[in-house]
């Protein structure tokens, strides 16, 4: 597998839709869980350039940073606070449009001002959760979710 990442699409939709075949290609093979959640994080990044994008995993009571790419991080969040807390207690997606408007958002950078956690379900266990942060307000909607979701689906199945 060469690992390099082509996009011809022009659309959000079309970049992810030529994206995660490719991170299908880069991670299948990879036992790590660890190294395929640093490379897809990457590849995230490299393509729609996320402020912030990174895998926050259960550890214990908390949720413990993983690999990312953007600025540095909080590193623990507690279950049920936060965006990223909220979406592993309610196993359920967060867009969030305004991180202000979201009662308890935590803010690792005073520049985040839209935010998606997409929790990734093992056994209907949540067992990490892939949170992306944007600059701009209102930056996230169904597209993202869909994709990322299933992104989700995919690597939890590697592990
Ligand atoms: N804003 C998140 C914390 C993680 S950072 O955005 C990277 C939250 O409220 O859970």
């Amino acid at each position: 597998m060469s690992e390099q990442i082509f996009i011809s699409g022009q659309t959000k939709q079309e970049k992810y839709a030529a994206l995660l075949p490719q991170i299908h290609a880069l991670t299948a093979s990879e036992s790590s869980m660890i190294s395929n959640l640093a490379n897809t994080c990457a590849a995230l990044k490299e393509v729609f350039d996320f402020f912030w994008v990174g895998f926050y995993l259960v550890d214990g009571d908390q949720l413990v940073l993983g690999p990312f790419q953007g600025p540095v991080a909080c590193t623990r969040v507690a279950f049920g606070k936060g965006v990223c807390g909220t979406a592993w207690k309610d196993k359920e997606v967060q867009l969030v449009p305004d991180v202000d408007l979201f009662p308890g958002h935590i803010a690792c950078s005073s520049l985040s001002k839209s935010e998606v956690v997409i929790p990734m379900m093992k056994e209907n266990q949540v067992i990490g959760v892939l949170d992306v942060d944007s600059t701009q307000l209102n930056d996230f909607d169904a597209v993202d979710v869909k994709f990322l979701s299933e992104l989700c689906t995919w690597l939890v199945s590697l592990h």
